[in-house]
């Protein structure tokens, strides 16, 4: 077995109208002055009302409300937000939204904490110490952002995401309650699903990192995204399926934060700073390609996942490149059941020039989540990989 960590410091609280217990938790973390971070959807349709009428219960004051994220936060709105808070010395934190709204929170909890500039803190374990609570309810069931520790925020200067790494990032508490994602559009509700199910296939084959834990993690994840993510997609209102997406997408969280994502994610990321291309969905597109791309790597990782997932008949059982190959292909039959765009001309992504190809790949090659791909990408072959999504 090969060495490992494993940590997930996050308490994670799951049921239906969870949510609206969210100043009981908030009353045994301390903090009386809270920020609510909240998606702008949420806040119209009379979503929050609940929360934060437990807020005002147990601080004794109704949160500054702050609903100006839009679906790929970046520096401006961090910087915008991060002024409110401090005029009013807030010193307690509650992100209601989608990994965008959960991200952005974090990352003013940042400034908060600590004082200066976001600028200060980019990069990996810049932060040491313990940040003010953070209780995540996500309202998407993907990203795992409740439960992580990183936060990736845009800087459109740069036309790059930027990425802040600490487990004290990682919310205090995440609750997980159907009834916040019921309004989830079947569209974003697939591909937010797609995202979670990158994490998990991802992180059972990352490099040298996976654990005995995080198996065990992303197979259950995985069991229950395939089955339940095509039911929410189609019946949003179906409180099982909802459940179940959440409580999978949260698990990928856990596992992918620990061990890592690799290529699809590293490509994604590169294609979603330059084009603002919804995450999941780019991830949807990318996903068989960089599976194929690791297959002959890993074949027998993807075969174990093939045959818990129950994929396995006679005539392909024993044969993990078969499995293997079966595993790709039942991936593919998702998307398109999903209805999930399948290239990135689909997407929207204009087409490529020569230097846009350039600056795809090196954003590519020098994302952070490459580090845990199981098979080494030459510059050649991201640049072969982003031209055969397209
Ligand atoms: N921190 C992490 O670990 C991590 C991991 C993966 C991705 N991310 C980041 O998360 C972001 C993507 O997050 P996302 O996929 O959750 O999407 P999102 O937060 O960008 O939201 C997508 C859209 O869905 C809407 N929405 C959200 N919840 C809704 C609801 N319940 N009802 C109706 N509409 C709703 C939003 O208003 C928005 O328009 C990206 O910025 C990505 O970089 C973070
Ligand atoms: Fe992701």
């Amino acid at each position: 077995m090969n060495p490992f960590v494993f940590h997930t410091p996050t308490r994670v609280y799951f049921g239906e109208d969870s949510a609206s217990s969210c100043g009981d938790f908030l009353r045994e973390l301390g903090g009386k002055k809270v920020l609510m971070v909240a998606d702008a959807f949420l806040e119209k349709s009379g979503a929050l009302k609940p929360l934060i009428e437990s807020i005002r219960e147990s601080t004794g004051s109704a949160p500054i409300l702050f609903t100006d994220v839009p679906s790929d936060s970046d520096i401006d709105c961090v910087n915008n937000a991060t002024a409110i808070a401090r005029t009013h010395q807030c010193d307690a934190f509650v992100a209601v939204g989608g990994g965008s709204v959960i991200d952005t929170a974090k990352v003013i909890n940042i400034c908060l904490s600590f004082g200066g500039e976001v600028m200060d803190y980019q990069g990996l374990n810049i932060i040491e110490r313990k940040l003010y609570p953070l209780i995540a309810v996500p309202t998407t069931a993907g990203t795992g952002a409740e439960v992580s520790f990183v936060a990736m925020v845009k800087d459109h200067g740069e036309g790059k995401k930027l990425m802040f790494g600490s487990r004290f990032l990682a919310p205090d508490v995440a609750i997980l309650d159907p009834l916040m994602i019921v309004s989830l559009p079947a569209k974003l509700t697939a591909a937010t699903g797609i995202d979670a199910i990158t994490h998990d296939i991802e992180c059972y084959v990352a490099s040298g990192t996976y654990s005995v834990f995080t198996d065990a993690i992303c197979l259950e994840s995985l069991r229950l995204l395939f089955e339940f993510l095509p039911q929410a997609t189609v019946d949003g209102g179906n409180i099982e399926a909802r459940g179940a997406t959440l409580v999978a997408s949260c698990m990928a969280g856990v596992a992918f934060t620990n061990s890592g994502v690799g290529i699809t994610h590293a490509l994604a990321h590169a294609v979603g700073a330059k084009y603002a291309t919804h995450h999941g969905m780019t991830n949807a597109v990318f996903l068989p390609h960089g599976m194929r791309f690791n297959l002959d790597t890993v074949y027998p990782r993807y075969a174990r996942i093939a045959q818990f997932l129950g994929f396995a008949d006679e005539e392909n059982n024993g044969d993990e490149l078969a499995l293997a190959n079966l595993l790709v292909n039942k991936v593919e039959a998702l998307l398109e059941k999903l209805q999930l765009p399948l290239t990135l001309r689909e997407l929207g992504v204009p087409e490529f020039s020569d230097e846009n190809l350039a600056e795809l790949t090196d954003l590519a090659a020098a994302d952070p989540a490459i580090m845990f791909n199981p098979r080494e990408a030459s510059s050649d072959d991201l640049t072969q990989l982003l031209k055969r999504a397209y």
